[in-house]
């Protein structure tokens, strides 16, 4: 499997068999952190559910993880429905920000956008929440607000090379049911 590695660790795509990393850097995150990624209260019942969601449909969730395997940064692509963008949401433990984690799973994201032929993919979370805007904004997306949410946008330029390679997961034995998980982040 294609990985693309630094001193932080290791981004790759996770397999249906690793939801449990997800759910439980999901878990780890902060009051703040947890507000900001679901826009509004999520306990550690709901985080639970929003992950085993994300690995039961079509949703792709790529991931940094640590030396000790431990999943301390994930994007997740959930494809579009009917005409609508694909969405895609990202998390950082808090004592990894700052260090260009999301920087990658962004651009993780956007080549397997690519890949998968989505043409507009869109961020969505709470206005004040200058850290997506300033991660998204970097990438091209240009948002529009309302009601209190920062809703981006950004347009997947269709590129023959594309800037990080990072493989689709392994668990082609576990096809994922056409169910959409929810990221409103
Ligand atoms: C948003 C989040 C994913 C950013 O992760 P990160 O790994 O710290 O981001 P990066 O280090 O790659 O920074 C990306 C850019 O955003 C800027 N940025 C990051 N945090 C910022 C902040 N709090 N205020 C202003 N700018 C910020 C960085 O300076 C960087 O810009 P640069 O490359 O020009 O220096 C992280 O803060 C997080 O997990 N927040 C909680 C969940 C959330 O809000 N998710 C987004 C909605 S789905």
């Amino acid at each position: 499997m294609a990985r693309a590695s630094s001193a932080l660790g290791t981004i790759r795509e996770l397999s249906g068999l690793e939801q449990q990393l997800h759910r439980d850097h999901l878990v780890r995150l902060d009051p703040d952190g947890r507000r900001d990624r679901f826009n509004g209260i999520a306990d550690d019942t709901f985080i639970a559910r929003y992950s085993a969601r994300c690995f039961a449909g079509v949703t792709r969730v790529f991931a940094l993880i640590d030396q000790d395997g431990h999943v301390r940064g994930t994007a997740e692509l959930h494809p579009p429905q009917g005409d609508e963008p694909a969405d895609i949401a990202f998390s950082v433990e808090p004592q990894l920000r700052r260090q260009g984690i999301a920087s990658r799973l962004f651009e993780a994201v956007i080549s397997a956008a690519r890949r998968e032929g989505f043409t507009r993919l869109r961020i969505t979370s709470s206005s004040d929440n200058q850290a997506m805007r300033a991660l998204a904004r970097k990438f091209g997306a240009s948002f529009a607000f309302s009601h209190g949410e920062a809703i981006g946008t950004l347009l997947v330029e269709a590129r023959s090379s594309p800037p990080l390679a990072v493989e689709k997961s392994q668990d082609q034995a576990f096809p994922r049911a056409r169910m959409p998980a929810f990221a409103g982040c």
